[in-house]
């Protein structure tokens, strides 16, 4: 009985068995189902819900979380937690119901960038949104002027109707970064565009450079990422970025560790 579990261990989480106190026995892992309400099943349920946009890579296919039905979370003690959730979403630009998922969410302790498998049904306006990306895409690339633009929403909450798959498109790149940076403890939501501009390409891609805030949950401050992001339809797009803690305060951009961009080029 002891032997599944800890090979179970082994697969997973090479680097963290030095952390697996010797005398632990699968007994002590304690399952439980914890309420819909709890913000840890929430917050899971949400990253789960980043991640699927930025990987459907479909910025007119994006969803945001509705309600959580089920949230089951077991914790391994000095290693980390893992969330089994459903929950439902809806869609970004209709407020429809869109889909029922299934996630897990495991992350480990003190770590950022949990890991997450997650199953959906597939969306009835799946069609509708491949078919405005392409016209998105198509767009883009024959435009003469790249486009740019700044303070996306405004301050009274506006975005300009032909900016708005700029917004999507940013969200969608800012869902990888998102889920990068996400530790059982923090999560983030894109707050706005601050610049964006896109620039030409040569190769069937399109790419904009974006200066955005995130804002950062439980400690409510705002983030300052610069974003590359370069795109196909149909394709999670490639994110380079680097962030910094606190664009308002205007004590200048103080760099996380390394200060070196992060990304999915390599
Ligand atoms: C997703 O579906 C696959 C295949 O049906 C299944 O093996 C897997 O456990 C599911 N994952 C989640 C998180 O629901
Ligand atoms: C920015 O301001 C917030 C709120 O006043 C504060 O909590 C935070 O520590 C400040 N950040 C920096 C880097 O000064």
């Amino acid at each position: 009985m002891q032997q599944q579990p800890l090979l179970w261990l082994v697969t997973l989480l090479p680097h963290a068995i030095q952390a697996l106190p010797f005398a632990l026995s699968p007994t002590t892992w304690s399952v439980r189902e914890i309420p819909t309400s709890q913000r840890a099943a929430r917050e899971a349920a949400r990253v789960a819900v980043q991640y699927l946009n930025y990987y459907s890579g479909s910025p007119h296919q994006l969803v945001y979380l509705d309600v959580v039905r089920k949230a089951t979370v077991k914790s391994i003690p000095e290693i980390g937690d893992k969330f089994y959730i459903e929950f439902t979403t809806k869609d970004y630009q209709t407020n429809q119901e869109a889909r029922v998922c299934t996630a897990s969410v495991f992350f480990r302790q003190k770590q950022a960038k949990p890991a997450i498998h997650i199953n959906c049904t597939t969306s009835g306006s799946l069609t509708k949104a491949r078919e405005n990306d392409y016209n998105f895409y198509r767009q883009m690339k024959k435009q003469v002027t790249p486009i740019s633009g700044k303070d996306i929403p405004d301050s009274f909450g506006f975005i300009e109707p032909d900016m708005l798959p700029v917004w999507y498109l940013a969200i969608m790149g800012s869902s990888f970064v998102v889920w990068e940076k996400t530790t059982e403890e923090r999560s983030y939501t894109m707050a706005q565009i601050k610049t964006v501009q896109q620039l030409p390409r040569k190769d069937d891609s399109i790419a904009f450079d974006y200066d955005i805030l995130l804002h950062e949950l439980p400690t409510e401050e705002m983030i300052y990422c610069s974003l590359h992001i370069v795109w196909i339809p149909g394709k999670p797009p490639k994110v380079d970025y680097e962030c910094s803690h606190n664009a308002e305060n205007g004590s200048g951009t103080e760099s996380e560790e390394g200060s070196t961009f992060f990304g999915n080029f390599k």
